[in-house]
């Protein structure tokens, strides 16, 4: 059975829910607490094993490929200032993986992205990681994407993750329809995007963590526009799941959404409340605001 070597990184999207901000600079490279949040995207993936990195890009393409080659300039003066753990940090950066990028020349939908990355893809069975989604690691399973990939290569079928969301929330996911098979495990018997509560029983919404058989790809050539006149990744999910199957997986993980105005500020506020040079004072910092807010002094 295969082991999962690639990953997609669909980084291509217009990013309308953070204009004016990605008129000019792409989501993905918005900064959480001081790198994008495409780095720790793609670091999730180089932990959970994956060697070759395919990045879906859009306009402001140059920049997400420039943060991950080497800046000359910036390196030379940093060793000649003796700031040599920064210079550790850029070097880290620059070694992280092959990373390869692909351009997507309209944003046509997550589909449509995931199909562009078919030439590096080729016949492998690949994982996918939203450009724009942050998930943590845990002490036990690792991150959500290390739980697919095992997943995959124990069952030789195409995992994905699972979250449980509020009614308000249904409308704005993938939604699987799903039979438990032991906890946390489940097979996925339907699929839908972007349905009303009131149109699905279920409550468990698709972040943005997958591992997929090629097949996919197969399905993905032949896929049209549905929703928002997008190719999506859903309708194909469904046929992957009726041809070959699909598994489902809940993970204990954090999961920001950083494409999204709150989960981006919330994904700030905690990564930077795990970052020992910054927790303890923000912090002591969050503390007083809290006072100050419950004192109805804001
Ligand atoms: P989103 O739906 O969150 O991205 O797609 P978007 O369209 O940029 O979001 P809005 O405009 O703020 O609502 C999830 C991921 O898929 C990528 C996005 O870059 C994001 O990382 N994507 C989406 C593509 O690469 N290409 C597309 O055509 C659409």
């Amino acid at each position: 059975m295969g082991k999962i070597r690639k990953a997609i990184i669909p980084a291509a999207g217009l990013g309308t829910r953070f204009l004016p901000a990605t008129k000019t600079v792409p989501k993905e490279m918005l900064t959480i607490v001081d790198a994008p949040i495409i780095f720790y995207v793609v670091e999730e993936a180089i932990k959970a094993g994956i060697e070759d990195i395919i990045l879906i890009a859009g306009r402001g393409k140059h920049a997400i490929e420039d943060f991950f080659d080497t800046s000359y300039e910036l390196e030379d003066r940093l060793a000649k200032d003796g700031k040599l753990h920064l210079l550790e940090k850029l070097s880290r950066i620059r070694n992280m993986a092959n990373i390869i990028s692909i351009r997507q020349k309209q944003a046509l939908g997550l589909g449509h992205a995931i199909l562009t990355g078919l030439p590096i893809v080729g016949d492998d069975p690949f994982a996918v990681l939203l450009g724009d989604e942050i998930t943590t690691e845990t002490p036990t399973s690792g991150n959500v994407t290390n739980l697919l990939c095992r997943s995959f290569e124990d069952t030789n079928v195409s995992s994905i993750s699972i979250m449980k969301v509020d009614d308000k929330d249904v409308s704005k996911y993938g939604i699987a329809e799903t039979t438990e098979i032991r906890p946390g495990f489940f097979k996925v018997t339907d699929l839908t995007e972007k349905p009303k509560p009131t149109e699905t029983k279920s409550r468990w919404a698709l972040p943005g963590r997958y591992v997929f058989d090629n097949h996919i790809m197969e399905i993905l050539k032949s896929a049209k526009p549905s929703l928002n006149g997008e190719i999506q990744l859903t309708d194909s999910m469904r046929v992957l799941c009726r041809d070959k199957g699909l598994n489902a997986m809940t993970f204990e993980s954090r999961r920001f959404d950083a494409g999204d105005k709150l989960g981006y500020l919330q994904a700030n506020i905690e990564l930077a409340l795990d970052n020992p040079e910054l927790g303890d004072e923000l912090k002591s910092y969050i503390l007083g605001l809290s006072a100050r807010l419950q004192g109805g002094k804001r």
